[in-house]
């Protein structure tokens, strides 16, 4: 059985990831700080799977404790969740995000290698894509980013490229688009701190009652109905995408794979109001919006060309966004205050 160290193992994806990672015959070992998660995350993940999993509490920034848990374990492979990523709070406290997520993430791929254990994927995240020129965005599509947690992932990327370029190295990046929905027990799902900035969450809290109103961020985009159009996956299909780029890297092993970025997304675009009504078609559930202005940085469309994903990983978003909205209000109707409910 292959041991994978997974860094924000206790997070919302990371936790989901956990699932199908037991499901495919992988061995998890978490790796996080909590800073931004739950150990009940952990615990309602071992109720589903029936097993007991390897928990760390540990901080990247101490590689001491990086060092010691590779001492102790023969990974194969390394999924790299951890990072902040929340990208207001990126704009006000940017050596943060750098410390936290590149420095991090360097301390990591020291230990790594001196561990002789190199193979990553990479968390990144479409947001590397800034403005796209071009719609369905491939992976070949120019990177740029306006903000300090987009220039995070964006400089990750550079140097898990220079790093596969000079060494033996294997770095799947990949770029999530919009992650939504939960486990279909509704036990695990997304738990955010404080108001979300998520559209998806703020739905969700809306229709529990914790929120009074949505506001719609922009009617005046060049869309389907002037509001912004995002690629939502749901988080289970997410999950599954990194268990086939670890696949991947199984049937690859001893082989140079390199720096390989690889989209993780539906390929469909659906617009604020869409996503909306389908929550309130799916559910039931009111939930009242207000129109305001455009959020400073968003970008009117963004959605994936899934070609790679298909042809490389053999992997398939198989989810639609009326299954996402029925598991997020299972989630959020059960835990009203997340995991402190
Ligand atoms: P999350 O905050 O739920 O999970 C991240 C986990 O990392 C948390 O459990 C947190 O406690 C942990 N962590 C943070 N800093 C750490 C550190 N220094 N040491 C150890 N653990 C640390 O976020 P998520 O939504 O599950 O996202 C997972 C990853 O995917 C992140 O890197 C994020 O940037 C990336 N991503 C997320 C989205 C999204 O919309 N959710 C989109 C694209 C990319
Ligand atoms: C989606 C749409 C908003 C909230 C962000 C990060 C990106 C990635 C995913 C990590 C947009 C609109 C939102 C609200 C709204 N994260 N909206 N009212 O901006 O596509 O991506 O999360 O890597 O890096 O930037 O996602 O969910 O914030 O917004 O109208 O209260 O919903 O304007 O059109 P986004 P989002």
């Amino acid at each position: 059985m292959k041991k994978i160290l997974v860094t924000g193992g206790a997070g919302y994806i990371g936790s989901h990831t956990l699932i199908e990672l037991i499901k495919a015959g992988f061995e998890p070992v978490v790796y996080d700080n909590l800073s931004n998660s739950s150990p009940i995350a952990i615990e309602r993940v071992e109720k589903i799977v029936g097993q007991q999993i390897s928990f760390i509490k540990g901080d990247i920034l101490d590689v001491e404790l990086l060092k010691q848990t590779f001492k102790e374990h023969n990974f194969f492979a390394v999924i790299h969740f951890a990072g902040l990523k929340a990208v207001g709070e990126s704009v006000s406290k940017p050596l943060k995000y750098y410390e936290n997520n590149v420095t991090g993430t360097i301390n990591l791929l020291n230990v790594m290698q001196e561990f002789a254990c190199q193979n990553i994927i990479f968390s990144s995240s479409a947001t590397v894509y800034g403005n796209p020129e071009t719609l369905p965005i491939t992976e070949t599509a120019k990177r740029s980013c306006t903000n300090p947690y987009g220039q995070t992932k964006l400089t990750v990327e550079y140097i898990l490229e220079d790093l596969c370029k000079s060494s033996q190295f294997n770095a799947i990046s990949l770029r999530y688009f919009n992650p939504i929905g939960a486990y279909e027990t509704g036990t695990i799902g997304e738990d955010p701190n404080d108001i979300p900035n998520n559209l998806m969450p703020y739905i969700s809290q809306v229709a529990v009652g914790k929120l009074e109103k949505l506001s719609v961020f922009g009617d005046d985009y060049d869309t389907v109905d002037g509001t912004g159009v995002r690629d939502y996956i749901h988080v289970v299909d997410l999950s599954k995408g990194h268990v086939k780029a670890l696949e991947y890297l199984v049937t690859k092993d001893g082989e140079k794979v390199g720096f390989d970025p690889v989209n993780l997304g539906t390929g469909n675009g659906t617009s604020v109001l869409e996503l909306v009504n389908a929550f309130i078609g799916a559910t039931g559930q009111a939930v009242p919006y207000v129109m305001t202005g455009r959020r400073a940085g968003d970008v009117a469309s963004c959605y994936a060309s899934c070609d790679k994903a298909k042809t490389v990983l053999n992997w398939t978003a198989e989810f639609d966004i009326k299954r996402a909205c029925v598991d997020t209000w299972r989630w959020q109707s059960h835990n009203p205050n997340g995991y402190k409910s």
